[in-house]
């Protein structure tokens, strides 16, 4: 049966609460497109403004990170929203980080135990709920127009690493988020708080908030065969990783700090009982 997307309830969703004379998004709702994230870059190239946000029931070449493709069956959210803004090119993982937990503190004030998983995954009981894609356009070293897409598995079919919202409302016997229109509200408002976090409150600020919801402090990873004990994430959303060394006569403790993409923290399959 095709998943018909309510125009209506989702603006009485943003709505609620809020005293706009005019509200900030402007919703561009699709059946089908290749990827919500390219439909947007096109909208702007033809004009569209910050603040425009495209939802589509299906995208047929979903763009994930590191290159790789975001399956998007209908019964997923799949959303895109434009930002405007002036930040460093360096520092645009910022983007990612405010999203990830602006939406993950919008999901648990709803009261949905979300997790980030770094750098930008949600999870769900260590499992993979949901995950973000930044896009930049880059001037003189400045962003000056950024996307933010983000896939939230809700009634979708997922790999075994993977967790729905269906499937763990139906667990819990719980129904805190009832369709996929206050879903996709929730996220749009967790990504306009994580955007207003970063730039009233600063990077420190986000990125303590960020670490109370990271779920990988502590874990053990290898780098190079050594062992290493995950610590927290640099502002610029580098993972920082504690080594020890030891020689005959010292214990010395270094820190790295891994580039995103370049190691893989893992998830659990679907043998852990939800
Ligand atoms: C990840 O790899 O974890 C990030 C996935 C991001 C997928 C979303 S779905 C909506 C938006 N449009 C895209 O093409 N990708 C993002």
């Amino acid at each position: 049966m095709p998943v018909e997307f309510d125009r209506q309830k989702l603006e009485l969703a943003l709505k609620a609460g809020r005293n706009w004379e005019k509200s900030p998004f402007s919703l561009h709702i699709f059946d089908s497109v290749t990827s919500t994230n390219q439909t947007l870059w096109n909208l702007l190239a033809q004009g569209e403004k910050p603040g425009s946000v495209v939802i589509a029931t299906q995208q047929t070449s979903g763009r994930g990170q590191w290159g790789r493709q975001w399956i998007s069956h209908p019964g997923g959210l799949y959303l895109s929203v434009a930002i405007a803004l002036k930040l460093e090119a360096s520092a645009s993982y910022q983007l990612t980080l405010a999203s990830a937990w602006g939406i993950a503190d919008q999901l648990r004030s709803c009261g949905v135990d979300v997790g980030i998983k770094w750098p930008n995954d949600l999870v769900l009981n260590s499992r993979k709920l949901g995950g973000i894609l930044t896009e930049t356009k880059i001037n003189n070293g400045y962003i000056t127009q950024a996307v933010i897409g983000v896939g939230i598995n809700w009634t979708n079919p997922v790999p075994e690493t993977g967790i729905n919202l269906e499937m763990w409302q139906a667990a819990y016997a719980t129904k805190p988020i009832s369709c996929l229109e206050i879903l996709t509200s929730t996220v749009l408002r967790g990504i306009e708080s994580g955007m207003e976090c970063l730039s009233q409150e600063g990077i420190n600020i986000l990125l303590s908030r960020y670490l109370e919801l990271l779920t990988n402090v502590g874990d053990k990873v290898y780098i190079d065969d050594l062992a290493g004990t995950v610590v927290g994430v640099t502002s610029q959303g580098r993972l920082r990783v504690s080594m020890e060394t030891y020689d005959t006569t010292d214990i010395k403790t270094t820190e790295l700090y891994i580039e995103p993409g370049t190691i893989s923290l893992g998830y659990r399959k679907s043998s852990v009982p939800l």
